[in-house]
């Protein structure tokens, strides 16, 4: 591994503690004003202060981050289908590596459809991504996406986990599910889990808090964050989770506290 590619890993990985707090932000590529996100700039920027990353579209990036911020930046490259149309998923390269260099992307993201009818179609321009990527030293990270009727289950996410990390990703984004150790345990690069549907807020503290603990170096969440009654007070204690070593309890009870601030 090159130094530029170790130097963007660590912008992405804190070399602290080796974990990393992702905020998602890129659900309006498939899903439009998605509920939380109709004015990215007023959501996003309270919040960076205390991301790690921030993952979004290059669209999203030009139009509602200032280019003088100094979050590092997972640029979303695949989509190509919405969650209005037939085929969820499907999705192809939307933004090339040349684009991404010049956004001064820390990495890319890719989502992937193991599974799918159409899983092909979503594998090989991954791999291309991929190819791209290392010639500049930029990482990827692999979404394992997990189509509407397909259950979330260690075996299923393994499989797509493992795919991705030996398709070349450096970096696996999962879902959490029961027995999760067995997915981190056979998948040889770091992996980060998403948040998914807004749940409450102490349940998704508790769902992070078990991803870190069966293995997981962090999270890549989105609507947990963003939807939660309250997006600041909600980041802080997810991050007390990912860098504090906090229990759920005390990650709630921040949370508490800072509500409302
Ligand atoms: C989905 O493919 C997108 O990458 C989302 O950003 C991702 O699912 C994380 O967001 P959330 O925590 O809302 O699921």
């Amino acid at each position: 591994m090159d130094w530029g590619m170790k130097n963007r890993l660590s912008h992405i990985i804190d070399p602290k503690d080796g974990r990393t707090l992702m905020l998602a932000v890129d659900h309006g590529y498939f899903m439009g004003p998605t509920t939380g996100l109709e004015k990215m700039d007023q959501m996003v920027n309270p919040l960076l202060p205390y991301a790690d990353t921030l993952m979004l579209t290059r669209g999203a990036l030009r139009n509602y981050v200032s280019p003088h911020t100094r979050i590092p930046i997972v640029l979303r490259v695949s989509g190509g289908t919405s969650i209005v149309g037939p085929e969820l998923l499907r999705e192809g390269i939307i933004a090339d590596m040349e684009d991404a260099i010049r956004l001064n992307v820390a990495g890319v993201a890719f989502s992937i459809l193991v599974g799918a009818t159409f899983e092909r179609d979503t594998l090989l321009p991954f791999a291309r991504v991929i190819d791209q990527a290392e010639r500049y030293g930029i990482p990827v990270v692999a979404v394992t996406a997990v189509g509407k009727d397909m259950g979330k289950d260690a075996r299923y996410l393994g499989l797509a986990s493992r795919m991705a990390a030996e398709f070349g990703a450096h970096i696996v984004k999962t879902y959490y599910c029961p027995e999760f150790e067995k997915v981190v345990e056979s998948c040889p690069v770091p992996i980060v889990i998403a948040g998914g549907k807004k749940q409450p807020e102490k349940d998704a503290l508790q769902m992070a808090y078990d991803a870190l603990q069966a293995g997981a170096i962090g999270v890549d969440m989105g609507r947990n964050i963003f939807q939660s009654e309250d997006p600041v007070a909600m980041v802080k204690a997810v991050r007390a989770i990912v860098h504090e070593a906090a229990t759920p309890a005390e990650a709630y009870q921040k949370f508490q506290k800072e509500k409302g601030a």
